[in-house]
Parts: C-alpha cells; sequence; structure tokens
C-alpha cells in the first residue's frame, strides 16, 4: 500500500498554524481574485464510495414500522452491513492512496449506525488506506433516528455536528489542514501536492425532533466564505483541487432541479462556476443514488479577464440501491483521470445472483412508490399498474448510469385519457432521466487539462 501519512505530524501542526493565518488573510481577497498558473494534479489512486446507509440489524427488522418503511424505500438497509463490508474488502486489496465517502453514511443519522460504519471504514486504515468522510442529509441531529419492534419503533440516539467529528476523527478531522467553523467542511492533502475539499451543506441545524430530516442543501455564508479563501490559497500555494460532497453541484439531468431540487445544493449554477472558476475540475457527489457524471464549463471572469472553466460532477450511485456502486479513480501523470466503475456481485447472504436480486428489490420498491404517486394524481387503478413499472425501469436506468434512450420512453397504450394527461404534464421527468447528459457515467478518462473526455475501449 502506499504510505504518505507517517511523516506528516509535525508539518500538519506546522501548516495548520500558518493555514489559519493566511485564511484570514485570503478570506478578504474575494473568489477568484488569485486564479493563477493551473496547478498540476499529482499521480495518486484513490476510490470513491456513497450512501452506504449503514444500519445495524440490532436496530429491528421487525414490525410494521420497519416493513413500512422498507416497503417504501428503495435502499437495500438488511443488506448495508454486508455491502460496506463487501466494498471495504475489496478495496483492501487495491494499490490506494485514500477512500472518499460521500455523505449517507447512515440510515438515518444513528450513533450506533456511527460506529458500525466508522468500524468497517477503519479497517481501510488497517490496510495503509487513508479515508475520509463528508456528512450527508440523513447523518446528523436526525430525528427519525430510530429502533424498530414487532408493535412500532421508539427514538434512539443520533449525534450531533461535534459528535460527528469525534466518530470519525480519523477519517478527515484529525488529519484537516484547516477546518471550517461553521460547519464540517475540512481539507486535507492526501498526497503531496492534491487538496480534497471535504464539504458540509447539509441542514442538519433544521432538523425538527421526530420527523425526516432536511433533503436539501445550503452552504451558509460563512462556509462559501471559508470556501473561497480556501480555494484562493490553494490556487496561490500551487496546489490542485478535488472536492467531495454529499449533494450535487451540477443537474444531473434536464429537469432534475424542477423534479427533484433538493439533490442539489440550493445556488448550484453559482456554486459550479465558483468551484470551476477556482479551478476545482471535479467534484465527487452522491445523494440521488444514481451513477451519472455532468460536466459543466462556464466563460468567467476572472480578475478582469474572461477564461473558459469547467467541473465535472462525478455522483456516485449508492451502495444499497441497484447497481450497488463503487469507483476506482487513478490520476495519471499526463494528467488524465481514470475512473472505473465496480459493483457489488455478492455478499454472504446473497453468494448468486446478487445483482439481479438487487435490480428486482429496487424495481418492485420503485414501481410502489410510482402506483402510489399516480394514485395520487387521480390515475385509475389500471392506468397506474401499467405505468408506474415503466417508471421505474426510467429510475432504474438513470441509477445505472450510460442510458440508452428506449424509442417510447414511457408507452400509454391502454391508459385512461386522465392517465394519458398526467404522463403529459410529468413526461420532462421521465425523459430526463432516460436521456443522459454528457459525458459516460460508469468508465470514462478526462483530461483533466482540457477538459475533454473519451471512453476507454476496455
Ligand atoms: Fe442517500
Amino acid at each position: 500500500m502506499r504510505m504518505h501519512s507517517g511523516v506528516w505530524s509535525l508539518r500538519r501542526v506546522l501548516m495548520l498554524s500558518l493555514l489559519i493565518l493566511i485564511v484570514v488573510l485570503a478570506s478578504t481577497t474575494g473568489p477568484f481574485a488569485s486564479f493563477g498558473k493551473a496547478a498540476v494534479y499529482p499521480q495518486t489512486r484513490f476510490a470513491v464510495i456513497s450512501d452506504p446507509h449503514v444500519f445495524d440489524v440490532s436496530l429491528g427488522t421487525e414490525g410494521p414500522v420497519f416493513q413500512e418503511h422498507l416497503i417504501s424505500d428503495r435502499k437495500l438497509l438488511i443488506q448495508s452491513r454486508e455491502l460496506l463490508e463487501a466494498a471495504v474488502s475489496e478495496l483492501c486489496n487495491e494499490d490506494l492512496d485514500f477512500v472518499i465517502v460521500a455523505g449517507d453514511l447512515t440510515k438515518d443519522g444513528e450513533r450506533i449506525n456511527h460506529e458500525l460504519c466508522a468500524s468497517i471504514l477503519s479497517r481501510l486504515i488497517e490496510s495503509g488506506i487513508a479515508v475520509y468522510v463528508v456528512p450527508g442529509n440523513h447523518d446528523i441531529l436526525n430525528g427519525y433516528a430510530m429502533s424498530f419492534t414487532s408493535t412500532g419503533a421508539s427514538p434512539v440516539a443520533s449525534v450531533t455536528p461535534e459528535e460527528f467529528a469525534e466518530i470519525y476523527a480519523k477519517m478527515g478531522y484529525e488529519q484537516a489542514i484547516v477546518r471550517d467553523s461553521a460547519s464540517l467542511s475540512y481539507v486535507v492533502e492526501p498526497v503531496p501536492g492534491l487538496w480534497l475539499v471535504a464539504m458540509d451543506a447539509c441542514r442538519y441545524r433544521e432538523n425538527a425532533p421526530e420527523a425526516t430530516s432536511v433533503v436539501g442543501g445550503r452552504f451558509s455564508e460563512d462556509t462559501l466564505k471559508w470556501l473561497d479563501s480556501v480555494m484562493n490559497l490553494a490556487t496561490s500555494s500551487g496546489k490542485a483541487l478535488l472536492g467531495v460532497m454529499h449533494h450535487g453541484v451540477v443537474e444531473h439531468y434536464k429537469g432534475q432541479q424542477r423534479f427533484f431540487g433538493d439533490f442539489l445544493v440550493e445556488d448550484w449554477k453559482l456554486i459550479a462556476e465558483r468551484f470551476a472558476a477556482s479551478g476545482m475540475k471535479v467534484v465527487f457527489t452522491g445523494h440521488y443514488h444514481a451513477q451519472d457524471i455532468t460536466k459543466a464549463a462556464f466563460t468567467t471572469d476572472i480578475g478582469g479577464k474572461k477564461r473558459n472553466v469547467f467541473i465535472f460532477d462525478v455522483e456516485t450511485g449508492a451502495l444499497v440501491t441497484y447497481p450497488c456502486p463503487y469507483r476506482v479513480v487513478e490520476i495519471t501523470e499526463d494528467q488524465v483521470m481514470h475512473i472505473r466503475s465496480h459493483f457489488i456481485a455478492e455478499i454472504p447472504s446473497h453468494p448468486a445472483g446478487f445483482q439481479e436480486y438487487a435490480k428486482e428489490y429496487v424495481h418492485s420498491g420503485l414501481t410502489r412508490i410510482a402506483y402510489e404517486t399516480l394514485r395520487k394524481y387521480r390515475v385509475n387503478e389500471r392506468s397506474a399498474e401499467i405505468l408506474a413499472p415503466q417508471v421505474a425501469d426510467a429510475f432504474i436506468a438513470h441509477y445505472s448510469g450510460d442510458e440508452v434512450t428506449p424509442k417510447v420512453t414511457i408507452d400509454t397504450s391502454g391508459t385512461a385519457l386522465w392517465a394519458k394527461l398526467v404522463v403529459w404534464v410529468q413526461r420532462g421527468l421521465i425523459n430526463g432521466l432516460w436521456n443522459d447528459l454528457e459525458p459516460a457515467d460508469n468508465d470514462i478518462d478526462i483530461d483533466l487539462s482540457t477538459g475533454s473526455w473519451t471512453v476507454p475501449s476496455n
């Protein structure tokens, strides 16, 4: 395994003191002020996991409340532990510098689930691979943290932001060269010359007791100022930038803002442009449980000059949702980022046919959700039965990535006139899910110098 961290302790203390001073000074310069010569990305190899939603089955898997939760959701919660353990054991055998986890580490922020998640991830650290996590919308101060019994559910402890940073101290917060005082964002230098900006836009402080967590994401003004100062400093120090956060910064299909706006960070267009202008060429995200990469390009004013900049939002699907992926990413000397996707093929409880099982599991869950949504729109039973599986097909195509648009995205034959009208009004969602925005989603080589990309032949 590559080892870079052993000699960093003293250097980190010195860097931290220096950085605190410089960040304070840099924060007065404003966004994009220090754009200069593009930094060179150092060679590195790392992996990305997102949305493992770990659930310790000792919290209970029986009873009407848990069953209703499971049936109306799309997550393989009961298998979540096995899935993360499978991903971690595969990654322990890879030659990696670090692994990043893009949030939603737990089902609903339960302390016991965080402790289980951290203990599984710590096996990577024991194998010499650093781990860096960020929180997702489910992870902190979650009023929906519950244990389940045969008759109902009762609240269990969630975690505060401070407790989150303690539990994952060795997975980012202890190694951070600088932290944001207004959020759980931080910066690490996993390999010399590369700054990984781990960002927290989750709105856990707005969560209500005994209610599901706020889904949307927003950076506070203080965190935006901190991000600007950190990125300005990275540029002036010649550090190459990568980002990781839970919420998306670029629409992953046409209409995502309209239909599922909470899966994009608030002001995402402006945020993406700020990141791109600051030299962050790739941000790794999660949240929507889909394998999707989207590129955004801007002509932006930097230091009084118009410059063409770009950013790739590399969204990684959920480990607990078909196709149960993770990504291995390598940056080579020629400044190409090679992204390869892997899918969990088996877990102990499903030694064969796991992918088929996972696909059917999410398809039936999505069909149920779609059926109930159509019924709320007063679509009759027969029409809803015809349409719901097709809606599920569209979501699964998007979750899998590299969608191939069919000739007919939704066939309304045999449905009532009202159902046809509802489909017509909502056609933007189905067409959006089926029409993959460039570039490719699963395996891709991105030229970090130019923003061009190719699909590898094998
Ligand atoms: Fe999630």
